[in-house]
């Protein structure tokens, strides 16, 4: 068993969290993601999948080009072709990493490889000697390795630290595992292969049965130094192991679990809700550590527990995670330099034109709201600065709506530098703002799965957060936007998710439609 007791925090938002339906980002915003992760002390950093398509290989690149103290990792098939452009796309990294898998399990093996264990041993060495051979640092995962027999994973396990991987990863890729057994799965590795102080143990859990968490912990008090994890648990189906559950877990109960990670905790928030913000995936209310309630005190005895002694119903400070009390900042009379010192405050690096954009949107809004908070500017930001290289550009509306119809939405959109028109009627406002956009624009196979609508701040003058979702031939996105009035939050965030949709499409390519048929 590992002696050290520092534990690796693997991120792999970008990869595992993206595969996920409806989180699928742009290269700005997987920058902007990686850059966080970054920041906030992230050890490595799964940027991608670089063979799944052009895009991902160019967002590997580029996270690999701005990293600056993580190791940035990319994911490869045990396929030759996948481990070259791993390589090539983590190149210019400081810290590189090659994370190469394949599954180990006998029903993976047999329906879904269609191989024999001794083809898979083989598989195994010639992946890592050949990913050794282009980097140093190379991660092998058993895929399905929960459900493997002790023996052939014990063997496997063997064979891949002799061919030169450096991180053993062990998933629990159906979410099945119990902690219980998990953690025993993980001892037994320590108890059965020779060579198993060589490399450092990793543990990958799924949360389908919500125990992702719980298995990665377990994972640790058996010997493994390493956890996968995502930014609030996205990831497929379930989810991953939260990112922001297994630290705060492993720094609250230090007195059972003496582990400690390089997590900055206090930038857990601005994480949590830069995702969300970029995905339109939002977190429950009641979710650990990062939702709206973790931190709300409600009922009576609790409140007056809480004035006497704060101990008595809070196990962490919301300060230890970076949540703050929503301040009242600027008002209609606060000038640029005020938005701008503002903006710094709360993380943000704006060059002179987003500025200039923010403080043109602030100042609108100003203008029909009395009070601006730290929510507001966040939605404005969101919405302003994750816009700039659209295809599609919103310029303004005009709807007719009510009792006396018919309703009616005119609107304007800036397509590739040119103005575009409608004026169409519908069965309601919102209705005829999406069928003006899809004649402008037209889309017919995407259809409307959600449509949200949620207040930014308390107040009826509250700035509208709108979330859309659209699906079009198995493709997801989803699109936000913010503005005091509803229907234009509406409009903003209808056309944020076309855009994402034609990203998509176009980041489509022969290589992605064969990768996804193996994704993990
Ligand atoms: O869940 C899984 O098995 C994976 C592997 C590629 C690590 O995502
Ligand atoms: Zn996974």
């Amino acid at each position: 068993m590992s002696s050290d007791n520092q534990v690796i925090i693997f991120d792999t938002t970008l990869r595992d969290g993206e595969q996920s339906p409806g989180c699928s980002m742009n290269l700005e915003e997987k920058l902007r993601m990686a850059n966080i992760l970054d920041d906030m002390g992230v050890d490595v950093i799964e940027a991608g999948f670089p063979i799944a398509s052009k895009g991902d290989f160019e967002a590997v690149n580029e996270i690999a080009k701005s990293a600056k103290q993580a190791t940035i990792c990319g994911l490869s098939r045990a396929v030759e072709k996948d481990i070259q452009a791993a390589a090539e796309a983590i190149a210019p990294a400081n810290k590189k990493r090659i994370h190469t898998f394949i599954s180990t399990s006998p029903l993976h093996m047999k329906y879904k490889l269609k191989m024999e264990a001794e083809q898979v041993i083989e598989a195994i060495k010639n992946s890592v000697s050949f990913a050794r051979n282009l980097v140093d640092d190379v991660e092998w995962s058993a895929e399905d390795g929960s459900r493997t027999e002790d023996d052939f994973l014990c063997h496997c396990v063997e064979i891949a630290i002799k061919s030169g991987a450096k991180t053993i990863n062990i998933p629990d890729t159906v979410g099945y595992a119990t902690p219980e057994e998990f953690g025993e799965k993980i001892k037994m590795l320590f108890n059965r292969v020779p060579n198993i102080d060589d490399a450092v143990i990793s543990v990958h859990c799924h949360n389908d049965l919500g125990l992702a968490v719980a298995n990665s912990l377990a994972g640790v008090q058996a010997g493994a130094r390493q956890i996968e994890c995502t930014i609030n648990g996205i990831g497929e189906r379930a989810g991953n192991a939260a990112l922001e559950e297994v630290v705060m877990a492993l720094r609250t109960r230090n007195d059972l679990m003496p582990y400690k990670t390089n997590i900055k905790t206090i930038d857990i928030t601005n994480a949590s809700r830069n995702l969300s913000a970029i995905t339109g995936f939002d977190v429950q209310p009641n979710k650990a550590i990062v939702g709206a309630n973790a931190f709300a005190h409600e009922s009576g005895i609790h409140q007056d527990g809480m004035l006497k002694h704060t101990q008595t119903y809070e196990i962490m400070t919301p300060e230890s995670v970076g949540l703050k009390k929503s301040s009242l900042i600027l008002g209609k009379h606060s000038g640029s330099h005020a938005l701008k010192s503002k903006l710094k405050e709360m993380g943000y690096n704006l060059d002179e034109k987003e500025l200039a954009d923010i403080f043109k949107r602030f100042k609108e809004l100003a203008d029909k709201k009395k009070e601006i908070f730290d929510e507001d500017i966040i939605a404005l930001v969101d919405d302003e600065i994750l816009r700039e290289n659209d295809k599609i550009k919103f310029i303004s509306l005009h709807v007719q709506a009510g009792t006396t119809g018919p309703q009616s939405a005119d609107i304007v959109l800036l397509i590739d530098g040119e103005h575009k028109n409608v004026k169409v009627e519908g069965n309601g406002p919102v209705d005829a703002i999406f069928k003006a956009i899809k004649e402008i624009y037209p889309h017919p196979e995407a259809k409307l799965q959600i449509y949200k609508v949620h207040a930014v701040t308390g107040g009826t003058d509250a700035q509208a957060e709108v979330t859309v979702r659209l699906c079009e031939n198995g493709r997801t996105t989803n699109g936000q936007g913010a503005d005091a009035d509803t229907l234009v939050a509406s409009a903003r965030a209808y056309i944020n998710a076309l855009n994402k949709m034609i990203l998509k499409r176009e980041k489509t390519s022969p290589n992605e439609e064969e990768s996804k048929a193996v994704t993990p």
